[in-house]
């Protein structure tokens, strides 16, 4: 069974090229000479923000609607049009709201998403509040329980406030959890040979170093369906299985694994289950509750729009109460009072990636959440049919739709690759991969982008 490379490193990664970071410098460029919305926008907002923080001066802890700016700096176009021309729509979305350069096809959001216009001035009005000490609150997170933005995050997730802590990625919050639990030697973890270095390391170093067995279960990269994934999974939970620790969506190939009929299969034997969700907030719908698992890790900054440097960490009630906190400060043992929070009590952080966070989470709704996967799925679709059209290439992505979400994943036949890497950096296109190549889609991806790519790949590859 090939076991999937996990994204660091990854052995065909594409380099950015000098061509990409000029295009990037000119747009920034060009950002910050507040041209086409957001200079604009910045300074309206900065004295709306000025005005606002006079007035809640002494007033406590701020507000989330003070301190992440939700609206899109130009109006979205109108959503007849989305219904009538998706690509026109769409595309005027990613000029209005993106800063990547025109020329930029960007196919791997799945390593880490795009901050939009809206995101990247919370950020950076977040920051200058921070630099003025515009409000009476210590500008950082770290000592900070943050009740709003976590009541809004946790709204979304379908869970309660307390149940969610902020990290600062999925690998911590997935460090958290393992390393949280008490396990002894002899008991078991089940995971899979397709997590991601993130989500299965933890467990491999709780392995080394307090002698609990870390069984990984080979899952098949393209199965007929995920009954037959449920099936290998739950078949392997014996008498010493302790925990479950699974991908929700996997990183080596976008695979969707039933998540809640796992959840469910695992509690009715008494396991913990620990779902890696970092594919799964901004790829389709989560409700914490509805899945019913014990724990959740979740990386905003690939799918939410979030800056890069944001994470989540759920657990049920009573599993959180179970968790020793691995970063410790004042409060690490206040589980009635701060519940989760407790695990947010890690030192000085940037409280800009939070409101550039609940900025993120602020530009999905007000483009619609189901808006957003339905894009997101037609534009994998439209990949996949384009790559069932070419016979110099597997497509690893099982045919079930219900199997993947936004990314897809291929097998070029041919290994001698180097040609298309150098064809695809100087046609400014970023994907991720090697022999094996994931693709990811999101609301700032034109068909054309996909189209270009297997323009790209026909070229040097058709004999
Ligand atoms: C399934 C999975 N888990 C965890 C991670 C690590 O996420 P982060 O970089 O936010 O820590 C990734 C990153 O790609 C991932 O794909």
């Amino acid at each position: 069974m090939e076991r999937p490379p996990s994204e660091p490193n990854h052995p065909g990664a594409i380099r950015p090229s000098a061509h990409e970071s000029l295009s990037r410098r000119e747009a920034l460029r060009r950002w910050a000479l507040g041209g086409a919305g957001i200079g604009a926008g910045w300074s309206a907002r900065r004295a709306q923000a000025q005005a606002a923080s006079a007035s809640t001066k002494n007033a406590g802890a701020a507000t989330p609607s003070s301190t992440a700016s939700a609206s899109p700096l130009e109006p979205l176009p109108e959503a007849t049009l989305r219904r009538s021309d998706p690509e026109a729509y769409w595309t005027r979305v990613r000029r209005g709201q993106f800063l990547l350069p025109e020329t930029r096809a960007f196919l791997n959001p799945g390593s880490l998403g795009v901050m939009p216009r809206p995101v990247m001035q919370a950020v950076v009005e977040s920051l200058q509040r921070g630099a003025e000490y515009a409000t009476d609150t210590v500008p950082r997170w770290g000592y900070e329980s943050m009740e709003p933005e976590r009541a809004e995050m946790a709204a979304f997730l379908g869970c309660a406030p307390g149940e969610l802590a902020f990290t600062h990625n999925c690998t911590e919050a997935m460090g958290f959890i393992a390393a949280g639990l008490d396990l002894k030697p002899g008991d078991e973890v089940v995971s899979t040979n397709q997590e991601h270095g993130s989500g299965i390391s933890c467990w491999r170093v709780k392995a080394a170093r307090s002698g609990i067995t870390l069984r990984e279960v080979d899952l098949p990269v393209s199965p007929r369906s995920s009954a037959e994934l449920l099936d290998r999974l739950v078949s392997a939970l014996g008498p010493r299985t302790r925990v479950l620790s699974f991908s929700g969506i996997t990183s080596p190939t976008g695979l969707v694994l039933p998540s809640r009929e796992l959840c469910e299969a695992a509690r009715a034997r008494g396991v913990i289950t620990v779902l890696d969700g970092a594919h799964m907030d901004g790829q389709l719908p989560v409700n914490l509750h509805e899945l019913g698992c014990d724990y959740f890790a979740g990386s905003p900054h690939k799918w939410l729009f979030a800056p890069a440097g944001c994470g989540l960490l759920y657990g049920r009630p009573e599993a959180l109460d179970r968790l020793w906190p691995s970063v410790a400060s004042g409060g690490w043992d206040n589980k009635t009072g701060l519940q989760a929070a407790r695990f947010m009590m890690v030192g000085t952080n940037n409280r800009s990636t939070i409101d550039g966070m609940i900025a993120g989470l602020r530009f999905l709704k007000a483009l619609g959440e189901e808006a957003v996967y339905e894009r997101q799925h037609a534009l994998a679709a439209h990949a996949l049919s384009a790559a069932r059209q070419r016979n110099y290439l597997e497509v690893v992505t099982p045919e079930d739709p219900r199997l993947h979400r936004a990314m897809i994943s291929i097998r070029f036949k041919n290994d001698a690759l180097e040609p298309l890497w150098t064809a695809l950096r100087q046609e400014d296109i970023g994907v991720l991969g090697g022999q094996r190549l994931r693709l990811s889609f999101h609301v700032h991806t034109r068909t054309s982008d996909i189209d270009r790519f297997f323009g790209v790949c026909d070229r040097i590859l058709r004999s």
